[in-house]
């Protein structure tokens, strides 16, 4: 049963997809993938819209198509990659664009763009999207979503923990001696990193964390960071880039008088802020001597150094998922590859202990082929 799967995160770096075949007892092989950056406006637009969060409808409703379009062109070319027809493929999971999340106010909700009916068009394949929303529905945080996923495809007889670094961290626990999976987003992975070398050294993102290692900590900056209040909310618990933008940084810094730091030890803290943010996270639940690894995946797994200063924080041994077979570009994409197939046996996807939902829920949207 073959299944395709994109994504794309809230970096905007670009559409990751993959083309997979699920056998039987959750084999697993990837038949092709492929990482297509944004078109160029269209990135741009995104970029903006997630800055400032608003726009005109007329903008809103043409993104949904834009990003349609772009994510079927990484399709089309899977499929040649893969040299398979679209009428092989069961369905397309497609996470779609996140542009707010918001799931503790009175109406939450979580929103990722994408004109399903446009995919399915464009491609012939039957499209799921909306994955969030029906865990919303049932009181939950409707993320983090992957840790149903890491469960099924990455347990073992030996305590895991797989810590996914994309624009912001979320991590889950895998206890072998217990069936309840733990799972919830610790705050800022890359968003704030990226923002920052943007901003001051005119680079989409620290290349093996390069920049962070000339800079210093400054004690008192990490110490005013670590108060933020989402840090001390209990699990389940989910965020993004509506609260950790360039603003959250710039009050930081005002708040704790730091006119005069460099941007390099501006940067370091930052590091250490995701670093010790996550493994604290960790070790509120496992023992350090008891755990395997952590398994790293998305683009942060290529951050050295921010993997030796979780390494440091935590005192367990950082690894990638690559170890355990599976791309670190690639594995969430994957997931949602999962999650479509999961939708089309309508069989759950959501962990209640993970989420907050009330009950075990079938996710996602279904499109389908005229
Ligand atoms: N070589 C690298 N060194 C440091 N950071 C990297 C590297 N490659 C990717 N990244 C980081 O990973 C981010 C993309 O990660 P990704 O998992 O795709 O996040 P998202 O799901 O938000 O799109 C980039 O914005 C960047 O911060
Ligand atoms: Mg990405």
């Amino acid at each position: 049963m073959k299944y395709i799967g994109i994504m794309s995160g809230t970096s905007l770096d670009g559409i990751d997809a993959v083309l997979c075949e699920f056998g039987v007892e959750n084999k697993l092989q990837v038949l092709a993938k492929i990482s297509l950056p944004f078109e160029s406006q269209l990135q741009q637009d995104l970029q903006a819209l997630l800055r400032s969060f608003s726009c005109h409808l007329k903008e809103f409703g043409e993104l949904e198509v834009r990003l349609a379009i772009n994510y079927a062109q990484a399709v089309q070319q899977l499929l040649n990659n893969a040299r398979i027809a679209p009428q092989e493929v069961n369905a397309i999971g497609c996470h779609g664009q996140t542009v707010f999340h918001d799931p503790y106010n009175q109406y939450p909700f979580s929103l990722q763009l994408v004109d399903g009916n446009k995919l399915a068009q464009l491609t012939g394949i039957n499209v799921v999207c909306d994955f969030r929303r029906m865990d919303m529905a049932y009181g939950g945080q409707g993320a983090p979503l992957t840790p149903v996923f890491h469960h099924y495809f990455l347990s073992s007889n030996r305590t895991r923990v797989v810590l996914n670094l994309g624009g912001i961290a979320n991590i889950t626990i895998l206890d072998p001696n217990t069936s309840k999976v733990i799972g919830f987003d610790t705050g800022p992975a890359n968003c704030l990193i990226d923002l920052w070398v943007q901003d001051k050294f005119g680079v989409e993102y620290d290349k093996d964390g390069l920049l962070a290692t000339q800079g210093k900590i400054i004690p008192t900056l990490l110490e005013r960071m670590l108060k933020d209040e989402y840090f001390n909310l209990p699990a389940p618990k989910s965020t993004g880039k509506e609260i950790y933008h360039l603003e959250w940084i710039k009050q930081q810094l005002l708040a704790d008088n730091q006119t005069d730091a460099t941007d390099h030890d501006v940067l370091r803290t930052l590091v250490e802020l995701t670093a010790k943010t996550v493994s604290d996270a960790i070790c509120a639940y496992v023992k350090p001597s008891e755990v395997e690894g952590i398994y790293a995946c998305g683009g942060g797994a290529y951050n050295k150094f921010l993997l030796e200063q979780i390494a440091k924080n935590s005192s367990i041994a950082v690894r990638t998922t690559q170890e355990l077979g599976i791309d670190v570009d690639q594995l969430e994409a994957i997931a949602f590859a999962w999650f479509a197939k999961r939708r089309i046996e309508k069989l759950p996807a959501n962990y209640e202990s993970v989420t907050g939902a009330s009950q075990k829920c079938i996710l996602g949207a279904l499109y389908e082929v005229c």
